[in-house]
């Protein structure tokens, strides 16, 4: 049995699409309270598909966990609802960064107060609490989120799900799309977070450079399998991980000499 320390346990998960195609065909990660805990892998890897899992979204997509468990704070997620887990601290955002985009940033934030009180003044504490972590959410607290940037959008998602207090977030490629200097700017407001609250972070990223420069851990999928684990500053050292796991080249400095172009 897991200790109380453990928030999120995923134990040898096997998941189908339409019966039919196998996403997932064994993933085990655990994530500790307050950890800042990176997913990993390729394309296609079942990053996603993990995620939809742990939120028990599958079914609403034709899918379904076949074998293994997934447990948040001890209790089977697959006997509870999507909306039951956003009341009891299990926030995602999905891929694409959602927001409505007709209406202001300020109103976006406050629709994602699912799970808590509506009282005017807790939720202009947390609107507060939001702004000081994403100070640009405070500039454009009265603009369309439709015509705010894409890492303005991203943000606003993420300050949404902030708004029904969770003890575990979930993010599905928060990097997607953006420049890269916004994406810095968005895992620093992640790891701040992490570290000033307490939250726990679950990430998952096809960007392993700066996912493994934020995060505590990281857990590599390959072809819908979790092939390793560990520090993210050990993985970080590891070009062979990258080269391997996730399809990216290994840096120029550390290729083979051989392995150059001839004039
Ligand atoms: N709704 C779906 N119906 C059928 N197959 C799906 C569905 N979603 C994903 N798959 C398949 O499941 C496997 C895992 O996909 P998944 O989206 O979880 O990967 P990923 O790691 O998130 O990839 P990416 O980095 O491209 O987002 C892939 O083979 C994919 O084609
Ligand atoms: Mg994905």
């Amino acid at each position: 049995m897991p200790g109380n320390d453990v928030i999120l346990v995923v134990d040898n998960v096997h998941a189908t699409y339409n019966h039919a195609i196998t996403a997932l065909h064994g993933v085990s990660f655990e994530l500790r309270r307050g950890e800042f805990l990176a997913l990993l892998g390729a394309n296609g890897a079942g990053k996603s598909t993990t995620l939809k899992a742990v939120s028990n979204l599958l079914p609403a997509e034709r899918g379904q966990i076949n074998a293994g468990a997934i447990g948040f704070e001890g209790g089977d997620v697959s006997h509870r609802r999507p909306g039951d887990l956003v009341r009891a601290g299990l926030v995602q955002v999905l891929e694409g960064r959602h927001c409505f985009k007709s209406l202001t940033v300020e109103e976006n934030l406050v629709s994602g107060g699912i799970g808590r009180s509506g009282r005017r003044a807790e939720i202009n504490q947390d609107l507060q609490r939001i702004y000081d972590f994403f100070p640009r959410l405070a500039e454009k607290r009265r603009t369309l989120a439709g015509l705010t940037s894409g890492g303005e959008q991203q943000m606003t998602a993420i300050g949404r799900a902030l708004m029904s207090r969770p003890r575990l977030l979930v993010l599905d490629e928060p990097s997607m799309g953006l420049a890269p200097l916004v994406v810095q700017d968005i895992f620093l407001a992640l790891k701040k977070l992490n570290r000033e609250t307490g939250l726990s972070i679950l990430v998952a990223e096809q960007n392993s450079a700066v996912a493994l420069k934020y995060a505590d851990h990281a857990t590599v999928l390959e072809n819908g399998v979790s092939v390793l684990t560990g520090a993210a500053a050990d993985l970080r050292q590891r070009e062979d991980m990258r080269a391997f796991y996730l399809g990216q080249q290994a840096s120029p400095a550390t290729q083979p000499t051989h392995l150059h172009a001839v004039a």
